[in-house]
């Protein structure tokens, strides 16, 4: 679930950075390339949002201020990703070639002694996927991209192939995107509205206070 999220986050920042998606097929022998593609997919899409940890002790912090023992303290990677980041929202591998972040703010597996133990397994089949996936299609997606994937995960592939369907079929690829987008993107709003309709006829909200106001211990 999490490698296949990290393997989508990845083809579709590819799939928007053309450049980027044509310097991997060009070297996809360069490990450090990947790497720093994959360090860079999952700064700017963590698959974690936030997590948390009970302080055990009271810490003094270096500013002064004192978190003291049992203070639930939550960590929001999307933020402490981008700390210290120049244009923190532009995917941008090549930042990792001197990265200038400070120290303990990058952890997409979690830090300390409850860390992902899945860390290097997580890379190795992310990087096997995607560097097949490039080696053998061109990416182009059209979404707004972000964290969630509100806007789904719709990625268009090509191959390399040249003969005249595939080269055809390229130049109607951006057409048929808007197309398709606008036709999914009627279809999600008319869903969404209907589901809306549902839940006002059931008076769904009315129930849940009800019930909650049932259930509720007497004082
Ligand atoms: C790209 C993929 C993955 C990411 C980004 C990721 C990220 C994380 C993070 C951030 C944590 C720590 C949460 C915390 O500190 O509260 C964590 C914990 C954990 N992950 Fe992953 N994970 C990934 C894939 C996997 C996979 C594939 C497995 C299993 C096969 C896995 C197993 C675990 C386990 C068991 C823990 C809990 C460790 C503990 O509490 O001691 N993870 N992961």
């Amino acid at each position: 679930m999490q490698i296949s999220e990290f393997v989508a986050h990845t083809i579709v920042a590819l799939s928007q950075n053309i450049d980027i998606q044509a310097r991997l097929k060009n070297n996809l022998a360069d490990n450090q390339l990947l790497q720093r593609i994959l360090d860079e997919s999952l700064r700017i899409y963590p698959l974690f949002g936030i997590t948390n940890r009970i302080a055990d002790q009271d810490y003094q912090m270096r500013n002064g201020q004192v978190i003291p023992e049992g203070m639930n303290i939550v960590f929001d990677f999307v933020a402490c990703h981008a700390e210290g980041i120049i244009n923190p929202n532009v995917f941008d591998p090549d930042r990792w070639i001197q990265p200038k972040q400070p120290d303990n703010c990058y952890m997409p597996f979690g830090a300390g002694p409850r860390m992902c133990p899945a860390k290097k397994f997580a890379y190795n089949i992310t990087a096997t996927l995607v560097t097949d996936m490039i080696k053998n299609y061109w990416f182009i997606s059209s979404i707004e991209h972000d964290r969630p994937l509100t806007g789904g995960g719709l990625v268009y592939f090509f191959s390399d192939n040249q003969g005249i369907k595939q080269r055809i079929k390229r130049r109607l690829m951006l057409p048929m995107i808007s197309f398709k987008e606008a036709l999914v993107q009627r279809c999600y709003s008319r869903k969404v509205i209907k589901n809306c309709e549902i839940v006002n006829k059931t008076d769904f909200l009315t129930k849940l206070v009800k019930t909650e106001a049932q259930d509720m211990p007497s004082l």
